[in-house]
């Protein structure tokens, strides 16, 4: 499990920026009648305006730079030439190398007008992403993070997604340990001064139950119920959390 140096966590930070720099031009081009494929390429060219590469595009095969799921599909949904409605959702999850390192991170947005349930669904996510932030610092442990992510979701009436998880970030996309969004507080590895985690609580508005399309990478809910997934990578400092990439001070982070 790595800790990091400050100069590390700077290049990290950067990585960061980036990649939420670019999920907030994308969130103002979420829009009835774009077409996720749009997006994609959106992405990819700003990313490499600023001399990023994108870290999903060819990560194991994935054949994009953006992740896009829509509605009932939670994470991993490829781009393609299907178009945005007005009452659909889509999750934006984006990563870059800069410099060596990488940043990740990832916004639900609502296309048009969607139903109060839908802007509720995102919105708890969002908050179960803040709790889990908080849990961030030296001396805590992994688990504590899933604990704060489970308690408010399941409080709101919600499913926690048990198939992926959060993970540590750095040199490479992901390393260990994994950062499950559920589970007993006080358990699994301490979390140590330096490390740097990605944070991305997948919530559902019925069962966790999750299968994975024809595609080999759509990650959708069994029972059909809508999906919201938001992600931020946080080193913890003996401060306490240092949210990379800038504070988390609006909805678009
Ligand atoms: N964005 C995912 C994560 O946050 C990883 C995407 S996997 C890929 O961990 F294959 F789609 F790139
Ligand atoms: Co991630």
């Amino acid at each position: 499990m790595a800790r990091r140096s400050s100069e590390e966590i700077a290049k990290i930070d950067r990585a960061c920026q980036v990649v939420r720099q670019i999920l907030r031009e994308l969130d103002e081009r979420v829009a009835e009648g774009v077409s996720t494929a749009e997006l994609d390429a959106y992405a990819e060219r700003r990313a490499r305006q600023m001399e990023a590469r994108p870290a999903f595009k060819g990560y194991m095969g994935y054949p994009a730079s953006l992740c896009t799921s829509i509605n009932e599909e939670i994470v991993h949904g490829i781009p393609g030439e299907r178009r945005l409605r007005s009452g659909d959702m889509i999750s934006l999850d984006f990563g870059v190398l800069l410099d060596g390192y990488y940043g990740d991170g990832a916004i639900t947005c609502p296309v048009g007008e969607v139903s109060a349930e839908d802007d509720r669904l995102s919105r708890v996510t969002l908050e179960c992403l803040r709790l889990a932030v908080e849990e961030v610092q030296p001396g805590r442990r992994i688990s504590d993070i899933g604990h704060a992510v489970e308690q408010h979701a399941t409080a709101a009436g919600f499913s926690v997604v048990r198939e992926f998880v959060g993970h540590a970030i750095g040199t490479r996309l992901h390393e260990e340990p994994q950062v499950p969004n559920f589970g007993a507080p006080g358990r699994g590895p301490r979390i140590e001064e330096g490390m740097v985690l990605a944070i991305e609580p997948m919530i559902t508005a019925g069962n966790s139950g999750v299968r994975v399309l024809e595609d080999g990478w759509t990650a959708v809910t069994r029972d059909g119920s809508r999906a919201a997934h938001w992600e931020l990578v946080v080193a913890a400092m003996k401060n306490g959390p240092l949210v990379l990439g800038g504070p988390d001070g609006s909805a678009k982070l």
